[in-house]
């Protein structure tokens, strides 16, 4: 992709390249620190089977179909819609996802800061537990804003070269030293109680709120009901396959997901830890890990570097959806757009920062059942808005710009005979998503 979004419009160097990119926007720290907390939180297996059914049922559907609408338009989220639908309120839709895009990217930043603190802590061997790490301003507000600028300065250079070319080592790498994690993680004396826990299902444990915790973290996970699909779906080529490729990145993205519980849940039982201590979960548990393992220390800080940058390409996209806006829509230029909406975000996640214990009114402040600031932010933007923004994109696609013109975007490439599987998809994205989603919703809200 190039610097600009200009015309014609930049494209991905590759199909390669394009599934790199959005494999580096789905795979962040939703997968490693949200997974496994969610998990924690809602009684483990049941909870992990229930989030793979999401993942086939729904989110690979909706990921395909934000893919083939941002291609066939060539715009950002509002400018998508305005395309099919000039007129009516279709586009808050629009709105809603740059809106969404921007309160999560501003904690999301807090929590990718204490990825960095955790650099640091390492390398100075610090053994402040978690607790205490986060209640110190000092450290928790320059790690965010090191991140948030960051954030600001690669998508101010363009995500061409940068984003690109680290895909290419990170992705490989990351799996690797996981893998090593679940290696050791599940020699630990006691381990076993954590793959119970992780693998052996309680369906007694399923409630509405499982359902809804597991769906907002397919929606969050795989990037999507916010238009950031829609948007990086802009920059794909003509030849390339969206059914294969989206397929791939939900498929890595879950993969990573469902190994990062494999290190997480055996060694937390090993250490006889909480599963549903909340966000604090991971960096509870990894720095144990590391601290009990040989070699740890590198180990660790390879790990927390690999992290910081899984959150920065997923950081970036988050960012990306509100600038493509402001650039096509707005015409403003796109160093105007990226300071904007990242002070913005800069200015939300101020409360986000001071949520974990450093101010007690945003550490305690009680909302729909969830208790700090950031996890408000996170409930509401995180699962709820992109459950929503996912249900209406289903019903947009679906139905007001029409399973068959989707369709006829997604056969423009000649991928061959996929008519059968288009078949599924359009039944998927018509009746099944929206339904299923609708029903979710409802149950939240207490209806049933
Ligand atoms: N998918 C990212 C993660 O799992 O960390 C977070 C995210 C990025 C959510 C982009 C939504 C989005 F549009």
């Amino acid at each position: 992709m190039t610097d600009k979004i200009s015309t014609p419009r930049a494209q991905w160097g590759s199909r390669i390249g394009f599934i790199l990119a959005a494999s580096g926007s789905a795979i962040g720290l939703g997968n490693i620190w949200r997974f496994p907390y969610t998990t924690g939180e809602h009684g483990g297996a049941a909870f992990v089977l229930m989030y793979i059914i999401c993942v086939v049922l729904i989110g690979i559907p909706v990921m395909i179909a934000e893919l083939s609408l941002g291609r066939h338009t060539q715009r950002n989220p509002v400018g998508a819609i305005k395309a099919i639908t000039p007129k009516g309120g279709w586009k808050l839709l629009g709105y809603l996802g740059v809106l969404a895009g921007t309160v999560i990217l501003s904690y999301y930043s807090v929590v990718a800061g204490w990825t960095i603190g955790y650099i640091v802590k390492t390398i100075t061997h610090s053994t402040s537990d978690f607790n205490t790490f986060i209640a110190d301003p000092k450290s928790e507000f320059g790690y965010f804003i090191i991140f948030l600028g960051l954030t600001m300065l690669v998508v101010l250079g363009g995500v061409k070269g940068g984003i690109e070319r680290w895909s290419k080592i990170l992705m490989p790498a990351l799996f690797i030293i996981l893998l090593g994690l679940i290696v050791f993680s599940l020699t630990l004396p006691g381990a076993e109680g954590g793959i119970a826990f992780y693998l052996n299902p309680d369906f007694s444990k399923i409630t509405g709120s499982t359902i809804l915790a597991a769906l907002g973290q397919a929606f969050f996970s795989l990037s999507l009901g916010m238009g950031a699909m829609i948007t990086y779906g802009s920059y794909i080529k003509k030849e390339t396959n969206i059914i294969s490729s989206g397929t791939i990145v939900a498929f890595t993205d879950t993969l990573i997901a469902v190994m990062a519980g494999l290190v997480i849940f055996p060694a937390l039982f090993a250490f006889g830890m909480q599963p549903s201590q909340g966000p604090g979960l991971v960096f509870n548990v990894l720095p144990q890990i590391f601290s009990q393992m040989p070699g740890g220390m590198i180990v660790g800080l390879f790990f927390f570097i690999l992290l910081a940058i899984a959150a920065l390409t997923s950081s970036i996209s988050l960012l990306e959806v509100g600038v493509a806006w402001a650039v096509d829509e707005l015409k403003t230029s796109r160093t105007l757009a990226t300071i904007l909406i990242t002070a913005v975000a800069f200015i939300f996640g101020i409360p986000s920062a001071m949520s974990q214990g450093y101010s007690e009114f945003f550490s305690t402040i009680h909302f729909i059942g969830k208790t700090g600031f950031l996890d408000i932010m996170d409930f509401v933007f995180g699962s709820f808005a992109l459950t929503f923004g996912g249900l209406m994109l289903s019903l947009f696609i679906g139905w007001k710009w029409g399973a068959k013109n989707a369709v006829a975007e997604i056969q423009s490439s000649r991928i061959g005979n996929y008519s059968m599987l288009l078949k599924i998809w359009s039944f998927l994205i018509r009746f099944v998503c929206p339904v299923i989603i609708f029903l979710v919703l409802l149950n939240l809200f207490g209806i049933f």
